[in-house]
């Protein structure tokens, strides 16, 4: 027989908790499937604070799945630009179009339906299920489990796929058929707000202290269990800034990969030396006037760091593989990924 966690007894003082006391967000108080589903993808990438204005631009500029489905990919890249993981919003738009073909342009109401979307996995399609249809679904994120670790004193390791599969079916054993998404909400924003990582947890504010295990056994900074990862590799990288008179070279990446389609300034492997400048000059066949070295730069991807030295290099003349630019245009029409952004600022001095 399948095990569960018994969590019958925080049903209630959840959905009394976030009734009373979750935060307004735009889309929560119209929470249409497009807007939960926009919402739930960006806060999977960054802070609820740093959502919000790339939501309300995302939404003005594309109200409905139908627009989604029908942006460029150009345009589309520009406007998720600095959220960082851009397969996700390409497979978005491939979800959109799927919806517009196979379900007239009305996301589908089944937990099961949703999941078979690019890009919808247990995650999202519990959160789209349970907040904007009312199914009962589970939403389980690194907040519920933190949470449900917490309350049950429990030292499996969050990162195994088995644990989150039970904590799902534990929920769903509990979840409440007329509120499931104040109750999947109720424990993330928990999560949030009172029971949060690393500094100390707000015991004395939260609705379930009473039974919360690790509080009364005094485990809660030492959990959840989580084995880390392996370590990112580093890659070093010379970054070039190249100047034509007022405009910038930039290039396109290539189609597959990290950042695949967005731009980006030239750049070769290694630390920067001006033998790797002058043979990258070479072999562009270009010559310069002028260099300085920029304030190194740190990036970090999931699986990987950037360590970049940016040398800023006004050029004779426009080397041919680059697309010249001014600076206004790079920002307001090109994608460019916050790894390179950094280096922006000296084009604005
Ligand atoms: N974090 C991610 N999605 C959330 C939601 N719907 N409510 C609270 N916190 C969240």
């Amino acid at each position: 027989m399948e095990t569960i966690f018994q969590l019958k007894d925080i049903v209630t003082p959840i959905c009394e908790w976030y009734g009373k006391n979750h935060r307004s967000m735009p889309w929560r108080d119209a929470p249409s499937p497009y807007h939960v589903w926009v919402s739930e993808i960006m806060l999977q990438q960054t802070r609820i604070e740093a959502v919000k204005a790339y939501y309300a631009k995302f939404i003005e500029r594309l109200p409905q799945i139908r627009d989604l489905a029908e942006i460029s990919d150009e345009e589309l890249l520009k406007l998720w630009e600095g959220l960082g993981y851009y397969s996700r919003v390409k497979n978005m738009k491939k979800a959109a179009r799927l919806v517009m073909e196979k379900y007239d342009g009305a996301l589908p109401d089944s937990y099961e339906e949703l999941k078979k979307l690019p890009g919808i996995g247990n995650y999202t399609a519990g959160a789209v299920a349970s907040i904007a249809y009312r199914v009962p679904a589970p939403a389980v994120d690194g907040n519920v489990l933190r949470v449900l670790m917490r309350y049950l004193n429990c030292e499996e390791d969050i990162m195994k796929m088995a644990l989150r599969h039970k904590v799902e079916r534990s929920i769903m054993a509990v979840i409440p058929g007329d509120k499931p998404g104040d109750f999947n909400q109720g424990i993330m924003e928990l999560g949030e707000t009172i029971c949060i990582p690393n500094g100390m947890a707000k015991c004395e504010q939260c609705p379930i202290r009473e039974k919360c295990q690790a509080r009364i056994q005094d485990r809660v900074m030492e959990l959840p269990v989580k084995t880390q990862k392996k370590a990112r590799k580093i890659e070093k990288k010379t970054v070039f800034i190249p100047m034509q008179g007022s405009q910038v070279g930039i290039c396109k990446r290539s189609d597959r990969g990290l950042l695949a389609g967005l731009w980006e300034f030239p750049w070769v492997e290694g630390n920067f030396t001006k033998k790797i400048l002058e043979e990258y000059l070479q072999e562009q066949d270009i010559s310069y006037e002028n260099i300085q070295k920029l304030q190194p730069v740190k990036h970090i991807f999931s699986h990987v760091e950037w360590h970049m030295n940016g040398v800023y290099v006004e050029l004779d003349a426009p080397a041919p593989a680059l697309t010249f630019v001014t600076p206004a245009e790079l920002r307001d029409a090109y994608a460019l990924p916050s790894a390179f952004r950094s280096f922006v600022s000296v084009l604005e001095d």
